[in-house]
């Protein structure tokens, strides 16, 4: 500490006693010359004055050459200890009487001006004079001149005392000003290497009251410097009109320097099924994986994920990897195993029974079990650890998919702490109270607050997270700026709406027309039949009983369309083995039923019911088919049925259905929003939808496919890793400051 404070104090106080020394120096001469001035001039009155007095004696000795009388007149005025000599010389310039001290060198001087006092400074061996001569001048002539001679060495004396006195008074007040300035920069110091850990830590100066004001422009001129950082990568995002596969693989190799991407999610791309055909590949239903397959298509990298099909295990390597898509491979898909117990308990229980049901508000009551948590922890580890194998460097990037993995990002953080880790949360996320009744909550917050970014579909789900956190949680959050700090890192919460791979045009098979003739024909129905379309996993989330409580309503109110109307309903089993979605299906099959033995006549069914996988490419032949499809969710976080249907349509024909408590509804507003509760108004939908003139139906597809080929897929994935991007960035220059702000401090000390 001693050691410590005598550098401070040198480092401080050796350039200040520098400046005050120079300062010193360059202000003596200035004061000494000063000084000479006024003795000078205190000289010049003198002598005027003795001058003035000798004048009239001198005027009466001087004519009658009273000799004696003048050196006695001499002799008086030398009393005055200033005066050095006197002499007087006559209108010939000769030396007439003088004092035995007038210096012989300095004889009559210069011709005289008559009634003028000259005076000159003189140096001679003994030291400095002030010499003036004084004009004696009577009525009639000039008589000549009194010179007097004042010695000056008493000033010399007096500015070397001067000359002492100033350097004592500089040196005094280097002292003083060199302590004052060790102590504040003392204490300036030590508010300033606080206010950058704030800094760092992502607060903001109301965090830390005690901060200095001296640390705030050098905190402000950080904080602008990342605002303008923010601002640029922006800009550029914004000016970007059109994300392709292209743009986001050169966006990686700029950003990331072509680091892998490693993608951590439950459900997996490809399943490997067995079939009595043999072995085939097949992609699930679930939106998760049509949006984030593209995505890792053109950005190669590796994914992690479940390995749930049956002839799964058959088709790895000796590392569990295999390359996809079967077509063409550009990524790897790596899959973790888990036991059927494992499965019940992480999948089923806590994900499905668990948060599922927290986070969608369908009336269905969450269920949480000890034993299922413990499964979630354990599963949640297991995944972690393969994302920690399968990274090659220490800060890959980490994209993290949905509510089965919500502790696994700090869990990553742990292992990786330099990683950038992108987690997305596909669902809605509920309000605080509702959150608050998880048993676990604290540990899924903290969980996924070793995020990097945390992102949900809308703006609505990341106030909710906020307030969430700000409820259950010990957190710094910036409302303004939606980041969360908690235990030393920061969590950037933003909206990003999911959204599809804009299909393109070479892989279209077939006109819509066809397609419209050829499922008709399949489904042996007639070629002007009106159809209806609904795409969805059987899950109760899904307002599939609404939707065909709406379609009895309009039929009743309807009768003209029975007979003409029927809605195929593509229903993915999902979940099976759960008691609430056995239920759920048994009551969806019940009302089908019911409803076709009520308008069904003949062959005519008004519902279709297909319970069985579709591949996507069967899936877009009914949206090409359909007059209108019905997405009527009770709670969905996007919804990408309703994106994949407007992509389908080039015809820019059919009519889009949309329930307003999907994500998609915040975005597609050209569709017709419906209350999924309110059955007449969704059996009105549907009447208009059906008898919707053909101009109308080409203004809202036309402006639906504008937005949804925009926003595409490639968009929402450069956005996140964009901000990635520009927080790792952030995250250098902090490091770099906090590195800086260690070295300083350690030259300091
Ligand atoms: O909606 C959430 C989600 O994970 C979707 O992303 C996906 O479509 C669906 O659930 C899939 O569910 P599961 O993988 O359980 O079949």
């Amino acid at each position: 500490m001693q050691s410590r404070l005598l550098r401070l104090s040198l480092r401080f106080v050796l350039p200040l006693a520098v400046v005050i020394g120079l300062f010193a120096y360059a202000v003596v001469p200035l004061v000494d010359d000063l000084t000479l001035r006024w003795f000078v001039r205190d000289l010049d009155t003198r002598s005027q004055s003795l001058a003035n007095a000798l004048q009239d004696p001198l005027l009466e000795y001087v004519p009658a050459k009273a000799g004696k009388k003048i050196n006695q007149l001499f002799d008086r005025a030398m009393q005055d200890e200033r005066l050095y000599a006197l002499a007087f010389c006559d209108s010939n310039g000769r030396l007439v009487y003088k004092t035995a001290t007038y210096p012989e060198q300095l004889g009559c001087r210069g011709p005289q001006t008559p009634n003028q006092l000259r005076q000159s400074l003189v140096r001679l061996p003994h030291g400095p004079l002030h010499v003036s001569e004084s004009s004696l001048d009577s009525d009639e002539a000039h008589l000549g001149k009194l010179i007097l001679v004042h010695d000056m060495s008493f000033i010399e004396r007096r500015s070397a005392d001067t000359k002492k006195y100033i350097y004592s008074l500089f040196a005094l007040m280097a002292v003083v000003i060199s302590l004052i300035t060790v102590f504040v920069a003392h204490l300036s110091w030590r508010d300033w290497v606080s206010s950058v850990k704030n800094i760092l830590r992502g607060a903001g100066p109301r965090a830390h009251p005690a901060v200095s004001s001296e640390a705030h422009p050098i905190e402000g001129d950080l904080r602008a410097l990342l605002r303008e950082f923010n601002v640029e990568r922006r800009t550029r995002d914004d000016s970007t009109h059109y994300w392709t596969p292209d743009k986001l693989r050169s966006l990686l190799h700029e950003e990331f320097a072509g680091d892998e991407i490693l993608v951590v999610s439950n459900r997996e791309p490809y399943l490997h099924v067995r079939t009595s055909k043999g072995v085939e590949v097949r992609r699930p239903a679930s939106g998760l994986v049509t949006a984030v397959e593209p995505v890792m298509r053109a950005c190669s990298g590796t994914w992690i994920a479940h390995g749930s099909g049956n002839a799964d295990r058959e088709s790895v390597d000796a590392n569990d990897r295999v390359s996809v898509p079967p077509s063409h491979p550009s990524y790897t898909l790596r899959r973790v195993w888990l036991s059927k117990e494992e499965e019940q308990g992480y999948y089923y229980g806590f994900a499905n029974e668990g948060l599922w049901p927290l986070c969608h508000i369908a009336h269905v009551r969450p269920v949480f079990r000890s034993s299922d948590w413990e499964y979630y922890e354990a599963i949640n580890q297991r995944f972690a650890d393969a994302v920690v194998k399968e990274a090659r460097t220490d800060d890959p990037v980490v994209l993290v998919q949905d509510y089965h993995f919500a502790l696994l990002p700090r869990m990553v953080r742990e292992a990786l702490p330099k990683a950038t880790i992108i987690t997305f949360w596909h669902i809605p996320w509920p309000n605080p109270e509702s959150f608050g009744i998880c048993p676990w909550r604290e540990e899924i917050l903290e969980g996924l607050l070793g995020s990097t970014i945390l992102g949900f579909h809308t703006q609505f789900h990341c106030k909710n997270f906020l307030e969430t956190v700000d409820r259950y949680l010990e957190a710094r959050i910036e409302h303004e700026a939606s980041t969360i700090s908690y235990g030393g890192k920061l969590t950037q919460v933003a909206h990003y709406p999911i959204s599809i791979a804009w299909p393109d045009s070479k892989n279209v098979v077939s006109t819509v027309a066809e397609d419209r003739v050829a499922v008709r024909a399949e489904l042996g129905l007639p070629p002007d039949h009106l159809l209806g379309v609904g795409v969805d996993r059987l899950d109760y989330t899904k307002g599939i009983i609404e939707r065909f409580q709406a379609v009895e309503r309009m039929l009743e109110q309807h009768p003209s369309m029975i007979g003409k109307f029927t809605m195929v309903q593509i229903a993915a089993p999902t979940r099976s083995s759960l008691d609430e979605y056995q239920n759920f299906e048994s009551r969806v099959r019940n009302l089908v039923q019911r409803i076709n033995s009520r308008f069904g006549n003949g062959s005519y069914l008004p519902i279709i019911l297909k319970a069985e996988h579709h591949e996507p490419d069967e899936v877009n032949r009914y949206f090409r088919a359909a007059e209108v499809c019905l997405v009527t969710s009770l709670h969905d976080g996007m919804n990408l049925v309703a994106k994949e249907f407007i992509a389908a349509r080039e015809d820019e024909r059919g009519v889009l259905i949309l329930s307003q408590f999907t994500g998609a509804a915040r975005e597609l507003h050209e569709a017709l929003i419906v209350n999924p509760y309110h059955v007449e108004q969704g059996a009105e939908a549907i009447y208009r939808a059906l008898t919707m003139p053909d101009v109308e139906q080409r203004e809202r597809m036309r402006s639906m496919r504008a937005l949804v080929k925009d926003f595409n897929i490639y968009r929402w994935a450069g956005r996140m890793l964009l901000d990635a991007a520009r927080l790792r960035q952030r995250e250098r220059i902090m490091t770099k400051i906090r590195a800086h702000s260690r070295k300083s401090l350690r030259r300091v000390v």
